[in-house]
């Protein structure tokens, strides 16, 4: 009998190997769900970027989000079907940790303002006033990472 975890696999990988999984998540949440104008959810960054991508026990991508060059997490994202289990503070260790090993010491990023909560529980805290961005409520927040 083959084991079927039920917790997603995350795995963290470089464009050319996620893309294609990442694309279907992220169409699916901020362009289907929230609306986010096409023009403005993909850009040159991604390239740049590690991903971390969440597979379901069928290796359907359920989640992503990317760590850039300077330090920035972002595009974090969970099919709605999958959310409230664990996959998107799975998804924002797995990029903490990449931090880490590449010696990132703090790590900042713009949280939508409804998730921010999210990201405090993760020791994320508010570093600026809220803004606007692609039509949403945002909010600075940043981490410092500990010297293991
Ligand atoms: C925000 C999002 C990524 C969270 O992913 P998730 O897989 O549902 O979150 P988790 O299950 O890993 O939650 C981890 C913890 O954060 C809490 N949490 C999750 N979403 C939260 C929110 N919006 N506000 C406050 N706390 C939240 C959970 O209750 C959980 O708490 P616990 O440790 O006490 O159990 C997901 O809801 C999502 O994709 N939303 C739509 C896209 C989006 O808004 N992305 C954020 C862009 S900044």
């Amino acid at each position: 009998m083959t084991f079927m975890p039920d917790f997603p696999v995350i795995q963290v990988l470089d464009w050319g190997e996620a893309e294609a999984r990442a694309r279907s998540v992220r169409d699916a949440v901020f362009i289907v769900e929230q609306k986010v104008p096409v023009e403005l959810e993909w850009d040159e960054w991604d390239a740049r970027c590690a991903h971390a991508l969440a597979l379901d026990a069928r290796s359907n991508p359920v989640g992503t989000a990317r760590l850039l060059p300077d330090g920035h997490i972002g595009r974090m994202a969970v099919i709605a079907g999958w959310r409230g289990k664990g996959v998107g503070r799975a998804l924002a260790l797995a990029l903490l940790e990449k931090a880490r090993e590449r010696g990132m010491r703090r790590i900042v990023l713009h949280a939508q303002t409804h998730a921010s909560g999210f990201y405090r529980k993760l020791g994320f805290e508010i570093s600026g006033p809220e803004f606007e961005e692609a039509g949403i409520a945002h909010v600075a927040m940043s981490i410092t990472l500990g010297v293991p």
